[in-house]
């Protein structure tokens, strides 16, 4: 889609039970025997239970500072359908995560971003009055580049540049279907934050220190992997890295502008990627997963 030509944000999120089986497990190697893409999509799974349990609480504690108007009532229905979204996220990351425990990896991110948020709480959001606000923009910071990297595995699904396109079952569902729902609730916490009256400058700021978090964690969890897989020195995997982030599919360059747009004053989340291929991916799929409502949901 054209940037600067906003379409509508969906206003009606199913939260998805999805029908794979992650017991028993899948091979070190699984995205398409590549030590590289395996290791990274294992960092970004680490972080996904203490991320995503953030941008639930976060999600829903701006939620509840949104008051009971018929202009708000659609909001509110996206806030109940992101929480579905993102619980099923953790509850499948979470035993996906159990399985690399296994397989001798050491998740670090997640505690550390733990640690993170609780120094966050207390030091910052607890003491103010509008911490809410801050934890929203932080949450959309980060949504910003799940639906970046969501668009991106969806858009390259058959082409280069396709992240899983080598990926075992039951993996590869599960990253394309979360790519799909990423994209798909990518407007609800930007939506909050400005409609609770986040500004601008506060915005950038945690877009700013989101940025230079997320890239170094992903950065170190990755590494961490490669050492305790023992190809951190293989020369292969330094050329599926090479091509991965700098190739010419690489993630820097489709990254770059959307990342960039995120500056701009009149950003909204519909104005980068496509508002129609995570919708046509699911229904795709539907015979992949069965709709469990968001009403429920909200209680995680
Ligand atoms: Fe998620
Ligand atoms: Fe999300």
């Amino acid at each position: 889609m054209t940037e600067h030509t906003p379409a509508p944000s969906p206003t009606d999120l199913t939260v998805r039970k999805l029908a794979i089986d992650l017991s028993k497990g899948f091979s070190r190697h699984w995205n398409g025997g590549d030590a590289f893409l395996t290791a990274y999509a294992n960092a970004l799974s680490m972080s996904f239970p203490v991320g995503e349990q953030f941008f639930i609480d976060s999600v829903r504690n701006g939620g509840k500072q949104l008051p009971d108007t018929p202009e708000n009532a659609e909001l509110k229905a996206t806030v109940k359908g992101f929480i579905g979204q993102e619980a099923t996220h953790r509850h499948l990351h979470a035993l996906y995560n159990a399985h690399l425990e296994t397989q001798g990896l050491v998740n670090h991110w997640g505690p550390r971003a733990l640690k993170r948020q609780e120094m966050g709480r207390r030091e910052l959001f607890d003491k103010s009055d509008k911490g809410y606000l801050h934890e929203l923009a932080i949450t959309a910071a980060f949504e910003h580049f799940t639906a970046i990297f969501g668009d991106q595995v969806l858009e390259s699904e058959g082409q280069s540049g396709d992240w899983f396109a080598h990926a075992e079952e039951p993996l590869r569902t599960l990253w394309r279907w979360h790519a799909a729902e990423e994209s798909e609730h990518k407007c609800v916490a930007f939506d909050l934050y400005t409609r609770l009256g986040g500004n601008h400058a506060w915005r950038m700021r945690w877009f700013g220190y989101v940025c230079i978090q997320f890239s170094t964690d992903v950065l170190r969890q990755t590494v961490n992997n490669l050492w305790h897989d023992r190809t951190l020195h293989k020369p292969s995997t330094w050329w599926s890295a090479a091509k991965f982030l700098f190739g010419r599919h690489g993630i820097v360059w489709r990254s770059a502008r959307p990342v960039w747009a995120y500056t701009r004053r009149d950003f909204h989340p519909m104005q980068v990627g496509s508002a129609t291929q995570a919708a046509q991916w699911l229904r795709d799929h539907a015979h992949q997963w069965t709709a469990v409502g968001a009403a429920g949901a909200a209680k995680a």
